[in-house]
């Protein structure tokens, strides 16, 4: 269930940790008003061992809203601690982490994608989150693990967490993790894309709810995934890389509503009046650096960009505020870029999902699920 306030979560941006913190937050948001956001990976543990300090890790501006906390674990009891302690902050979902191959988290016993192979474990979170939560709960995935990978393991996760615990919500990451040896970022890059998995789920699966992720870069490309009937799509990268392009179409393009109309300069003028405002709110952090990271997708291939830049890399040597580092840069920027709104969305369409059904994996059978995971 969807909080009824919010438009639905047809569009995304994906949990990305160090990137979508709330300073990426404050500005995506400055360009789309109906995009779901999605918070950094936080662990269980931290909320708990936190507890005093709990603004730092959870608080956000109301303007974020419909927006999802996204937390890890593997300890039940953290779990349902930390769940309670968020619910004060009042997220719209909270987002179960069952997709990250990270070492740091999923080399740590259970954690992460590693969690796939243990569903049973999986729905016991779930069914504490829920218990502990006032909000929908949803469960991020990847397609398998290592040689875990067949669909009707991935079949037999999702039956298992679906009919054992309240998640009637899932994300999935359209790729599998390899746990041996390979980045995170490689992670994202080297495994195969079987979007064919995804749409499989949705026939085998008619009462849940899945979001597609991986590989999307573009209101045509999400519109093209919704067109075959993904009830939603989630963007990570290409949402971060290059922000008002990705974004910047999504109220219009995917919801069908009017944009903010914001221009750039306005958005940046905004986003200014916050950044001001936090720096050094928690000692020394964060400062302008971290406010100014988010912004360096914000003019991704227009004019003056490679010499704006170079500018912002000088000027976050000395800057102490918001202001004078854009006073210092902007000027880099033509003023045709600056003060243009986002525009018309760019037309041409995708096909990259209409073959494929086609390459679904047959149904999914649940008399063999049982033997899987035996
Ligand atoms: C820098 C970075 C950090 C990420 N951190 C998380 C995370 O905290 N939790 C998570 O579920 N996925 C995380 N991801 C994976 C993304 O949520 C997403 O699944 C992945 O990037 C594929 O989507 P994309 O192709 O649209 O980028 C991260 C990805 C990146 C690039």
């Amino acid at each position: 269930m969807v909080a009824a306030r919010y438009l639905p979560p047809w569009f995304s941006v994906a949990p990305m940790m160090e990137w979508t913190d709330n300073h990426y937050r404050t500005l995506a948001r400055l360009i789309s008003k109906h995009a779901w956001l999605y918070t950094e990976m936080l662990a269980a543990e931290t909320i708990v061992f936190q507890k005093g300090n709990l603004d730092r890790f959870l608080a956000y501006t109301p303007e974020q809203h419909p927006i999802v906390l996204q937390i890890g674990g593997s300890n039940l009891e953290n779990l349902a601690k930390a769940t309670e302690l968020a619910n004060a902050y009042n997220y719209d979902e909270i987002n179960f982490n069952c997709g990250c191959p990270s070492p740091r988290v999923a080399g740590h016993g259970c954690f992460g994608v590693r969690l796939m192979l243990d569903p049973k474990f999986v729905a016991e979170a779930m069914s504490v989150i829920a218990a502990n939560s006032d909000v929908p709960v949803s469960v991020k995935c990847r397609i398998g693990v290592d040689n875990h990978d067949s669909y009707n393991e991935l079949c037999d996760f999702i039956y298992k967490v679906s009919s054992q615990s309240p998640t009637r919500h899932f994300i999935i990451h359209s790729r599998k993790a390899l746990l041996n040896g390979v980045s995170p970022a490689d992670n994202r890059k080297i495994p195969p894309l079987k979007y064919e998995f995804y749409y499989a789920l949705l026939r085998d699966f008619p009462d849940l709810r899945f979001t597609i992720n991986g590989g999307i870069n573009g209101v045509n490309e999400v519109n093209a995934a919704r067109g075959e009937g993904a009830h939603g799509v989630m963007v990570g990268r290409a949402a971060y890389h290059n922000p008002w392009n990705t974004l910047g179409h999504v109220d219009t393009a995917v919801y069908g509503v009017p944009h903010t109309n914001l221009t750039r300069r306005q958005v940046l003028e905004k986003y200014q009046v916050y950044g001001d405002s936090e720096l050094r709110k928690y000692g020394l952090k964060p400062t302008v650096r971290d406010v100014i990271r988010p912004v360096f997708g914000f003019f991704h291939s227009e004019p003056g960009n490679g010499l704006w830049k170079r500018k912002a890399d000088a000027a976050l040597l000395h800057c102490t505020t918001v202001k004078s580092f854009f006073e210092e840069t902007l000027v880099a920027i033509p003023d045709s870029v600056l003060d243009a709104t986002v525009g018309e969305a760019p037309s041409g369409s995708i096909d990259s999902f209409s073959k494929l059904s086609g390459l679904l994996p047959p149904p999914y059978s649940e008399r063999e699920q049982e033997a899987l995971y035996a």
